[in-house]
């Protein structure tokens, strides 16, 4: 008789590091009806697919995330880490992880600090998809890249080679960084990384309705890596969100009468390399 593969339980919480953690979707087992593709970002720099669904006859979007193979981002962590497994490297720098450790700080955060959950759109969980539901992203050509990874790795990871997803509220397609707005959306921005979330990726693209969607980039203390880097560059890092708010300003165009600033030059230390 044909031996079975033995199937993993799927965890309550993700990832299992030490710091926050996101937990399992409540409707993971439901049936996802799949509405249509958000988002136009170019194929190379993306850490997924987004879709509009619905479930339960609720709509939400979905962040279907590309397998991950920490051996691609080895010359950066080990370096800094040294020899830790492969796992752990991953917890660390996949985009999937690092959605879910930002999401699961604003959780734990927002019963202390409730103006937190204006700073992101709404986050539901993680959950994993179907084999029904990978055959509708093969027919949309969603390339999620199973073939360039390490299978013996994928299939000791949480889910296997079960494709990954995060559920959000689903937003407006308006940024809504406006002049009106600009000093509540730096607030919301600080307020993240006075609860040690480093967004890392601010953007208009990543900004919609005036909160951050997108936490792909993000790194959430504690956090093996910025613990790792000398006092300076873990200084820049901290301070990456807001170098790129006034950034985003300028390259973008936007009107700043006000004069809305996130860090003044004075107080920017150089980037030690
Ligand atoms: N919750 C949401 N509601 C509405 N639209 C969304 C939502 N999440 C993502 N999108 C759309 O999908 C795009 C890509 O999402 P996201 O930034 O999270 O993914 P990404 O893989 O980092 O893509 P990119 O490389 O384009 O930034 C967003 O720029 C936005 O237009
Ligand atoms: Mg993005």
């Amino acid at each position: 008789m044909a031996k079975k593969r033995r199937v993993p339980p799927i965890p309550e919480e993700l990832p299992p590091c030490d710091g926050p953690k996101l937990s399992l979707f409540e409707h993971h087992d439901s049936k996802i009806e799949w509405l249509e593709r958000l988002g136009n970002g170019e194929e190379s720099t993306r850490d997924g697919y987004v879709f509009r669904v619905k479930i339960k006859r609720a709509e939400y979007a979905i962040k279907v995330f590309k397998f991950y193979d920490p051996m691609e981002s080895e010359y950066f962590w080990e370096p800094l880490i040294g020899e830790v497994s492969l796992h752990t490297a991953a917890y660390y720098t996949d985009p999937f992880y690092a959605e879910c450790r930002a999401y699961g700080r604003i959780r734990e955060a927002t019963k202390r600090r409730p103006k937190i959950s204006d700073a992101a759109t709404r986050c539901y969980g993680f959950l994993f998809l179907s084999e029904k539901d990978q055959k509708y992203l093969e027919e949309k050509k969603c390339d999620l890249g199973l073939a360039k990874v390490d299978l013996a790795y994928q299939r000791q990871t949480a889910g296997g080679v079960r494709p990954r997803a995060i559920v959000k509220s689903l937003a407006s397609s308006d940024h809504g960084v406006t002049e009106l707005d600009l000093k509540k959306i730096l607030d919301r921005i600080l307020v993240l990384n006075r609860e040690r979330i480093y967004n890392m990726d601010i953007r208009l693209d990543n900004i919609k309705d005036g909160k951050l969607v997108d936490f792909g980039s993000s790194w959430t203390e504690p956090h093996i890596l910025l613990h790792a880097l000398d006092a300076g560059t873990a200084y820049s890092y901290r301070t990456t969100d807001r170098v790129m708010f006034d950034e985003m300003l300028e390259d973008e165009n936007i009107p700043n009468p006000k004069n809305i600033v996130a860090i003044h030059s004075m107080t920017l230390r150089p980037r030690y390399n």
